[in-house]
């Protein structure tokens, strides 16, 4: 029997996903273990096999068909934009994209003068600007602790994740404006969802039971 490939991504939504798999009767032992070096974990009785990616990469596994199967973040799925389906909403790792910044940034972000966005996700925030706003602003790419920009006066405004709400509070930092509403999302290569259809469609079933 060919496996079902299954890509999941490291980090904030790696142990909820887990869970999920594990409830729905998958094992993957050893796959956090923090001495493992390896990196696939197969379960033969169900003839499914996993891997952790970085966020980014999943999309990337799932469109060129190495993986069937992947489980990635909302955020990750617009940033990409790979040609796969996404089949289902976890709910879990629920946050925000929104712009943020100082109170301040509220006037000339609503002016329309040509403002600088820093961001993790620049493809996410010209598709709002541009197409949503209709608002010409410069995109600075960062890749990380994007807080950081408006304090030190890289720009005016950012463009991030916001969970809690607490980074931005403990920098004097507010949001401005909703870009859209993020979680943890399965999604599915297209050729996979043909050829493989019922196998697929089991597990999509499975977790959507299990949440
Ligand atoms: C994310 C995001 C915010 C923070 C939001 O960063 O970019 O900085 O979490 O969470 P909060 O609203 O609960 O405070 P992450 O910790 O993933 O690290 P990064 O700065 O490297 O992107």
């Amino acid at each position: 029997m060919r496996y079902i490939t299954v890509a999941l991504t490291k980090g904030r939504l790696a142990n909820q996903t887990l869970d999920l798999f594990g409830r729905i009767g998958v094992s993957a032992e050893g796959i956090m273990s923090p001495d493992s070096r390896k990196l696939i974990f197969t379960d033969e009785k169900m003839g499914i096999r996993f891997f952790m990616a970085k966020g980014p990469d999943v999309p990337t596994y799932v469109a060129y068909g190495a993986a069937d199967i992947g489980v990635v973040g909302r955020d990750t799925i617009l940033e990409e934009g790979r040609k796969i389906y996404e089949v289902l909403d976890l709910g879990y790792g629920a946050c925000r994209m929104c712009i943020c910044g100082p109170p301040s940034a509220k006037e000339a972000l609503s002016s329309g003068d040509q403002i600088r966005v820093a961001t993790k996700y620049p493809n996410i925030a010209k598709d709002y600007f541009l197409n949503k706003k209709h608002q010409t602003v410069e995109i600075i790419k960062m890749n990380g602790s994007i807080e950081l920009a408006p304090i030190v006066g890289l720009s005016e405004v950012i463009c991030d994740i916001v969970e809690t709400g607490t980074t931005l509070k403990e920098n004097g930092l507010t949001v401005l404006e909703e870009v859209c509403p993020l979680s943890a999302r399965v999604v599915v290569n297209q050729v996979s969802m043909k050829m493989k259809n019922e196998r697929i469609t089991r597990i999509i079933t499975a977790l959507k039971e299990a949440l």
